[in-house]
């Protein structure tokens, strides 16, 4: 079988761990080139050595960096075809009156205003070069299944898929493609703070018993779903979540 990803060009952000590891990994098999961006230069430079793609040190709520990272993907690679969202933060599982507004500020800006920038910045280059672009939103199932005491981080992922929807309306017309995908708890860099303990197999049980498949979303299972809809074989979706959540969200 072809490669599926044959002659695509792809970023991915928070590429250096976790989930976002996973989706690089994946993109790199299936004959994408990919460019990482993290605010993690060294686990980044690890990934992309490990994976033999680009890496660039990045903040995704930097419009100077999304412009840098669309001009190192196009002069590195010749164009630009999709972009993962997947950089994020939450802040420690608390009661939701004792969240400071640094906490509020870091999540809605790592978590949404990374989704504006980069459809700000990458989707008027996608218009000008006649690009079917392809956007997929690393969001969660918490933004349509919330948790107690992640108020602000449900509310960030809530946002990001309903501007997904909203963009995929709007931009249908020139071919470019906007569609989400739902993980539930994973076991990455980010696992102990949803929980609010260490990130063991005993502690997360809380969290997995609420799945009816009986466990969390891996990197694989996220990238799989990624790069389906990042291939030519998902033309005629957009505007989708795609929850990868083992029917939790059922
Ligand atoms: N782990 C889970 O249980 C879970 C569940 C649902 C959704 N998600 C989502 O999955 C995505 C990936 O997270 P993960 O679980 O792999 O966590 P992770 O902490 O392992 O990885 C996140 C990566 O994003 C990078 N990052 C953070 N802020 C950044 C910034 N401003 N600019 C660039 N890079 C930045 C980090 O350096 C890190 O490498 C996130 O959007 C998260 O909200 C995670």
């Amino acid at each position: 079988m072809a490669p599926r990803l044959q002659g695509k060009v792809a970023i991915v952000t928070g590429g250096a761990s976790g989930f976002g590891k996973g989706i690089a990994t994946k993109f790199v098999e299936e004959g994408a080139q990919v460019l990482i961006a993290d605010l993690s230069d060294e686990a980044g430079r690890g990934v992309a050595s490990e994976l033999g793609c680009a890496f660039t040190v990045g903040d995704v709520t930097k419009r100077v960096d999304w412009e840098r990272l669309l001009k190192e993907a196009t002069e590195k690679f010749g164009k630009l075809d999709i972009v993962i969202n997947n950089a994020g933060v939450t802040y420690s599982n608390k009661a939701t009156e004792e969240v400071t507004e640094e906490e509020f500020d870091r999540v809605m800006n790592v978590n949404v205003k990374s989704v504006y920038l980069s459809t700000n910045v990458i989707v008027p280059y996608f218009m000008e070069n006649k690009i079917s672009g392809n956007f997929i939103q690393i969001a969660s199932t918490a933004g349509i299944r919330p948790r107690p005491r992640l108020t602000w981080y449900n509310a960030s992922k809530g946002a990001v898929i309903t501007a997904t929807k909203a963009m995929a309306l709007e931009y249908g017309p020139q071919q470019i493609r906007f569609n989400s995908v739902s993980p539930v708890i994973g076991s990455t860099g980010m696992t102990h703070l949803f929980i609010g303990k260490p990130n063991t197999p005993e502690n997360r049980k809380a969290f997995e018993s609420t799945v009816p498949l009986g466990r969390g979303s891996t990197p694989s299972d996220i990238a799989n779903a990624c790069c389906y809809l990042a291939s030519d074989e998902a033309a005629f979706i957009t505007g989708v979540n795609l929850e990868v959540d083992g029917g939790r969200c059922v």
